[in-house]
């Protein structure tokens, strides 16, 4: 029998959606989640958290392929730093890391750009202790998810007017489609960085805005705001995006449809 793979963040929503394609290709699977859930069916639940260590080694017993899906908007590089001491003395055979499109792209630079953008820095972070783990590894970089966009979208419109990141676009990705291509890749072999995986097309955020405001039969003022710094131009200039791998097929059109029928 095949030892189980770990997936971090697999309550998360994307790991959610990669642990049961891994249960469909025949693998068990261990989750790593903060709070204790029942475990059956071929999935295991281990309580341990990324920022601390605690639980890791545990966890980590007898997995050769660790799937890292766990994630915050801040802290990831920390978190992979804790993960990989623990995989390399546990002896993982190869870390599959899932980071975003424009990690290398966007200079996070002052503290403005630290405040809005952030994130991008602490995951460029994260991909380089996973380069530098001496693990076998593979680097998959996406856009942002479906779900995400709407969660954005829904807090926005809880305010009286929209205010909307001016110039700024966006291509949203299915979080099931590049669930698929992380099970795909944490089956085969170390690759390093693989090529990005997009949404099938690009948006200005007004325009994905609109679509959700429609969709949820709301009516809104849309207010662009021009955000300042280094970070806000690089993304004005696409560095969030990846149009030359717009390879996912279900459109934001088509996710707004099913989610908010
Ligand atoms: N969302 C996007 O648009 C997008 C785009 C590109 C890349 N990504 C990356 O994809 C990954 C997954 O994103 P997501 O949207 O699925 O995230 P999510 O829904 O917010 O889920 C986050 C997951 O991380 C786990 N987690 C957070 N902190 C942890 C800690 N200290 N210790 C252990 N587990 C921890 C959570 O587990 P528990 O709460 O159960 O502990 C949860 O399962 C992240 O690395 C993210 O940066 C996301």
């Amino acid at each position: 029998m095949t030892s189980p793979l770990l997936i971090t963040g697999g309550t998360g929503t994307l790991g959610r959606l990669v642990v049961p394609r891994l249960r469909d290709a025949g693998y068990n699977v261990r989750i790593l989640s903060r709070r204790s859930h029942e475990s059956g069916d071929g999935i295991e639940f281990m309580i341990g958290d990324l920022a601390t260590g605690e639980g890791l080694e545990a966890a980590l017993d007898g997995i050769g392929t660790i799937v890292h899906c766990a994630g915050s908007s801040k802290g990831d590089e920390g978190k992979a730093r804790n993960l990989v001491r623990a995989a390399s003395r546990s002896g993982a055979r190869h870390l599959v890391y899932i980071s975003v499109v424009g990690a290398e792209r966007i200079p996070v630079v002052s503290g403005l750009d630290r405040t809005m953008f952030g994130y991008f820095a602490s995951k460029r972070a994260a991909e380089n202790v996973v380069a530098d783990s001496g693990l076998p590894w593979t680097t998959l970089r996406a856009t942002q998810f479906h779900d995400l966009m709407l969660t954005v979208a829904q807090q926005l419109a809880k305010l009286p007017v929209m205010p909307v990141p001016a110039g700024v676009r966006y291509q949203p990705i299915d979080a099931g489609e590049v669930a698929a291509r992380l099970v795909e890749l944490s089956l085969g072999k170390p690759s390093g960085l693989v090529p990005d995986i997009g949404g099938p097309r690009v948006y200005e955020s007004t325009e994905l805005l609109r679509s959700y405001l429609r969709a949820s039969h709301r009516h809104r003022l849309l207010v662009p705001v021009r955000l300042p710094g280094k970070a806000a131009r690089a993304v004005r200039a696409g560095a969030n995006l990846a149009p030359e791998q717009a390879v996912g097929h279900r459109t934001w059109e088509d996710f707004l449809a099913e989610r908010l029928r």
